[in-house]
């Protein structure tokens, strides 16, 4: 088989690594790929992941028979529909269902009409209808959501009235995330542990994936700004067996069973963002692809070929498929970018150290003309160590990241902490 991945991240990295070792694989290409894509496929950083157009001509040119477009700009675009409409199968939802994602007012509403947990909220298209919700609000800090995607910048915490204010008016007056912010959403601020479970759903079964943690927040002891992600941690300890039968009658099932009465039936790895809330977990999100970096810690953990699975979602056929894990925990840190995820600057050579036991996944490098790998990015590797325990996976995954050098590097090094200590 041709295979193509669409997507440059450490998320797409850990797909492209687990895809490629089936043997019914004879190449992959990756568009645009990175620096460490390129060590197991032909990148093609000549088109970007939403020239939608220009990827399908590639694809066709190419013999490409199955493709996965892994990153959420192009999936909400309508990535999927535009291929398989040029013969070419994919793993991922099509466009009616990316909005699951792709807009928040419809994953409200969803929720809302179907009965799935989620915090209480209104939605607005309209600047002065929000304005006076604001200004009637009794309970602070209230969520400000932009409908549309926005880099995962488009969450803001407001912590009083002002505030709130302030940041309806950036996202509906000021149009901070561009078309983005025509509709948000306000919602009730909801507290305890957060989980992403990600699946494998062909629209009628669902399989979860082991759960994760991630840790948005730039600095140690979540301080700084939210970015795309600065480490996980698989499996979540907060994630129960008894939660997640919960999760499955409450949330996961219905998700799917609600996508299906709304003619838009999911395919591809629907991402569950939970929140363990002390009324039960609730949904803070979805997202309508592999988290990154979660799938860099969830994908080294299974324990049956991806590329199956990818094949029986796309044909539907996923009840008939095992979905088998490893024992053991998995770890991630983050090496990002001095100065991300604000400003910072790029094309630093990268000296990698002993690795030990643990892989790296590029998230934002290149090759230089001399073969060497240099940072493109604000996250730019991605340190992973497989374990028999979450402590041993985090000891090596650390060990090796303090090996790696580039100028300005930085990561966390509380990642998994908060967890463990919860766990014990
Ligand atoms: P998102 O971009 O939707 O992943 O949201 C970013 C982060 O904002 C989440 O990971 C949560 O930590 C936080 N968040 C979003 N919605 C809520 C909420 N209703 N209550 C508390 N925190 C929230
Ligand atoms: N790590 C969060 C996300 O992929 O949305």
């Amino acid at each position: 088989m041709i295979l193509l991945v669409i997507g440059s991240g450490g998320r797409e990295h850990a797909i492209a690594a687990a895809l490629v070792k089936h043997p019914a694989v004879a190449k992959l290409y990756a568009i645009p790929g990175n620096g460490g894509i390129a060590e197991i496929a032909e990148c093609v950083p000549d088109i970007k992941a939403t020239e939608l157009v220009k990827i399908r001509e590639f694809a066709l040119a190419h013999g490409v028979n199955f493709a996965i477009p892994a990153a959420d700009d192009p999936l909400v675009a309508g990535a999927v529909d535009l291929l398989e409409n040029a013969g070419i199968p994919c793993f991922g939802p099509g466009k009616a269902a990316a909005a699951i994602e792709g807009s928040k007012v419809f994953s409200k509403a969803l929720m809302q009409k179907y009965n799935i947990p989620t915090a209480a909220f209104a939605d607005f298209s309209e600047p002065n209808a929000a304005l006076a919700y604001v200004e009637q609000a009794s309970t602070f800090p209230l969520v400000i959501k932009a409908d549309g995607l926005a880099l995962g910048k488009g969450v803001i915490i407001a912590p009083d009235k002002p505030a709130a204010l302030a940041a309806v008016r950036d996202m509906m007056e000021t149009k901070k995330f561009g078309a983005s912010g025509n509709s948000i959403v306000i919602e009730e601020f909801l507290t305890g542990p957060e989980v992403s479970v990600l699946s494998f759903t062909d629209g009628k079964t669902i399989v979860p994936m082991v759960a994760s943690t991630d840790h948005k927040r730039a600095k140690d002891g979540d301080g700084g700004l939210n970015t795309g992600g600065m480490g996980t941690i698989a499996p979540s300890p907060y994630y129960t067996r008894e939660i997640a039968a919960r999760c499955m009658e409450e949330i996961f099932l219905p998700t799917i069973r609600a996508m299906q009465a709304e003619g838009c039936p999911f395919k591809g790895c629907l991402y569950f963002g939970l929140m363990l809330t002390a009324q039960g977990p609730k949904v803070i999100e979805y997202n309508c692809r592999f988290g990154d970096p979660e799938a860099q810690v969830v994908l080294p953990l299974l324990d049956s070929e991806l590329l199956d699975i990818f094949l029986a979602v796309q044909a539907g056929t996923l009840d008939r498929c095992p979905v088998r894990w490893k024992p053991g925990a998995a770890a991630c840190v983050v090496i990002a970018s001095g100065g991300y995820p604000e400003k910072y600057q790029t094309g630093f050579p990268i000296t990698f150290g002993a690795l030990g036991e643990a892989f790296i996944y590029h998230a934002g490098t290149k090759r230089a003309a001399d073969g060497t790998a240099v940072t493109a990015g604000g996250r730019v590797l991605n340190v992973c160590a497989m374990g028999a325990d979450l402590p041993q996976a985090l000891q090596k995954a650390y060990a090796a990241a303090a090996d790696i050098c580039f100028e300005g590097a930085f990561y966390r090094k509380d990642i998994g902490k908060k967890a463990l200590e919860a766990a014990r």
